[in-house]
């Protein structure tokens, strides 16, 4: 791992056992991400959204309105959008650098600058809330997510991926906020994890 992906990875640790010090790495992880927007997709993989779009596949009911938290430059709200063709679809990210990306690969969704840890949404809007190599704020996703709505967590390299967060605590931390029915996914070289609330 380069510098910044150490980073990222101790970021992620942190906040994942702390989300109180999140307040902490905002600033440095905008700026990053600011700074990453406009190369971003060059230094990725083609296989990057194998295992987001495996899970998606896995969801067996209707979406109609979905959340893609820590879009970038909105590689997960279009794999939505290819899955859910007629779901109303939110991209959220804290850095401009990487929205100016997704609104311009993606023009008919919507990209919002907001940050994960206080979205600003209505409780239960969402029948989906979705990550793609993100740091997920557990009681967040679990407010803005409809009841029997999904959540879906995905790594596009699996544990080698900077920003993750092993299955067994996404379980243990979902299933403590009422999800359930836990399906694990894996395709080229990432994982995913999705659950039910309810
Ligand atoms: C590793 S990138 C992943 C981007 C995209 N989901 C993908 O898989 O290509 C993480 C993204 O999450 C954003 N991010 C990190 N923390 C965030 C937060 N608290 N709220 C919103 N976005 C955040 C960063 O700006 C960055 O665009």
């Amino acid at each position: 791992m380069n510098r910044g992906q150490k980073i990222a990875r101790l970021t992620t640790n942190a906040v994942i056992r702390v989300p109180a010090l999140w307040p902490l790495f905002r600033r440095l992880t905008r700026t990053q991400f600011d700074r990453l927007g406009p190369v971003w997709d060059a230094s990725r993989s083609p296989d990057r959204t194998a295992a987001y779009e495996a899970a998606l596949e896995g969801i067996d009911g209707d979406v109609r309105r979905a959340l893609d938290v820590g879009t970038g430059t909105g590689d997960g709200a279009l794999a939505i959008a290819s899955r859910f063709p007629s779901a109303e679809i939110v991209g959220v990210d804290l850095a401009d650098g990487m929205l100016a990306e997704a609104r311009r690969k993606a023009p008919g969704i919507r990209f919002e600058l907001a940050d994960a840890a206080r979205l600003p949404f209505a409780d239960a809007t969402f029948d989906l809330v979705a990550h793609s190599n993100m740091i997920p704020f557990f009681d967040e996703v679990t407010r803005v997510t409809a009841p029997r709505g999904w959540v879906l967590f995905a790594w596009s390299a699996g544990d080698e991926t900077p920003i993750y967060v092993p299955t067994e605590r996404l379980r243990r931390e979902l299933g403590t906020r009422g999800f359930a029915h836990f399906a694990e996914f894996s395709a080229g070289r990432g994982t995913a994890l999705v659950a039910r609330k309810g």
